[in-house]
């Protein structure tokens, strides 16, 4: 049956969980590795950075602008604006068309709808693509994911672009002072109340995860990229027709922005109708999940996209399919976090918060419970234990924490580890492990 090959067995997700491991600690040693392991410079914060700031969360379907204030371990949302970002007017940011200037004018101005009065204030960015991070201030954007296209960004200073735009605009009422990935954003924010976070992650549009790496610094893994997974003919299908095949393998698995599609063309194999180019989204995936016993919901969507209405058993088909996929979409980003804890804790011995925001995990039946199952699974025969959070709004929070820290720490030089050093301090001399 169609829906069978996305099933993981307990070997195939130890063998995700191992595969991870070993693709962050070649990483750390400097060897080729499908992880970017991305420096933020930043630590985890102490929770009792405080004042308004404000912060700013660009990299989903939505970008949001907000004024945040943060006391003693207490993050409240003062403002809050937000736009769609997948098209504006007549502007498609995955068309190509579209240049940097239009991109940040529009993003300044909805920054300067929550800037209080007469104010000048500290901004976090929280930019949620691979960047590389040349300060805490400071990022070059590697290359879009999530098939963005904007030109004219690639290889340039984000926030320096945003400042312009604030220039142009002949304001200088914002200053932005730090720019991190919304993973990291969702570790700091979640750091700030419960210390012991060690991961946060984005299960959304996209998939990524950040850690707390020995050295003590937050690295943003860009584990969308990951690739030491099993793969069925469908993924190879999606990959070749996605904007950059060959790249961004488990995010292409995994994330929301893709699992309705692989739900459509795997169901194109039984069901002609999905073969004409209508394409399920994740909502739709939700939407069959829970529905009820006669799928009477789930025909009329089919019936809304394709024009042809299938038969019980069919849609009892597609939502077998569904669940399978969205499943073994949890599963694996469970993996890459067990992954994770057996590099960070080897021993096994330590308590961690995991943080995870995004719409998938937060709204796709079943999914955070998913996880959290294949977590306990790898989890049960050692003395760790983690705890799964939701980190809800946790990227845009994480952005007004950096910029606190950003401020706090100002002029100080922080030195971390190197990652030589840690490997040893945790490892024993190389070869031990
Ligand atoms: C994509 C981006 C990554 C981001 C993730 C979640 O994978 O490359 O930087 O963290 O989406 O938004």
């Amino acid at each position: 049956m169609i829906e069978d090959c996305f099933i993981l067995t307990k070997d195939d997700r130890k063998r995700i969980r191992r595969n991870f491991a070993e693709a962050l600690i070649a990483k750390m040693e400097g060897e080729a590795s499908s992880l970017k392991c991305l420096p933020s410079f930043l630590p985890r914060p102490s929770g009792t950075e405080c004042g308004d700031y404000l912060a700013l969360d660009f990299g989903g379907s939505n970008v949001r602008a907000m004024t945040v204030r943060l006391a003693n371990g207490q993050a409240d949302i003062l403002r809050m604006k937000k736009m769609s970002l997948r098209r504006v007017g007549s502007l498609d940011y995955t068309s190509g068309d579209v240049e940097a200037k239009d991109l940040f004018g529009i993003i300044a101005d909805l920054i300067l709808a929550v800037v209080p009065d007469q104010k000048t204030v500290a901004l976090g960015h929280t930019f949620s693509f691979p960047a590389e991070q040349l300060s805490v201030g400071e990022a070059r954007l590697i290359k879009w994911t999530k098939e963005f296209a904007v030109k004219g960004v690639v290889g340039e200073k984000v926030n320096r672009l945003l400042a312009e735009a604030f220039a142009r605009r002949g304001t200088d009422s914002v200053r932005p002072v730090a720019i991190i990935n919304d993973t990291v954003g969702t570790l700091l924010a979640s750091a700030y109340r419960a210390p012991d976070t060690t991961i946060g992650s984005i299960c959304g549009t996209g998939h990524n995860t950040a850690a707390v790496l020995p050295d003590g610094m937050i690295y943003n893994l860009e584990s969308g990229n990951f690739d030491g997974l099993p793969v069925t003919e469908y993924d190879l299908a999606l990959d070749q027709m996605s904007l950059a095949p060959n790249e961004q393998r488990l995010e292409k698995m995994s994330a929301g922005h893709y699992l309705g599609k692989i739900v459509t063309l795997a169901a194109a194999d039984k069901l002609d109708c999905l073969r004409a180019g209508a394409e399920l989204t994740g909502e739709d995936l939700g939407l069959i999940l829970n529905d009820g016993g006669q799928s009477l919901r789930t025909a009329d969507l089919i019936e809304r996209r394709t024009g042809t209405r299938i038969s019980q058993s069919d849609c009892a088909f597609l939502r077998r399919l569904t669940r399978a996929v969205v499943a073994r979409s949890a599963q694996m980003v469970a993996c890459t976090y067990l992954g994770i804890l057996d590099v960070i804790d080897p021993s096994h011995t330590e308590h961690h918060t995991i943080a995870v925001d995004g719409s998938l995990f937060g709204k796709m039946p079943m999914y955070a419970k998913e996880v959290e199952r294949v977590l306990a699974e790898g989890l049960a025969d050692v003395e760790a234990t983690a705890d799964l959070v939701w980190a809800g709004d946790g990227s845009g929070i994480g952005g007004a924490v950096a910029a606190a820290l950003a401020e706090t720490h100002r002029g100080e030089r922080r030195e971390y580890r190197t990652f030589a050093e840690s490997m040893v301090a945790l490892y024993g001399s190389k070869g031990e492990a």
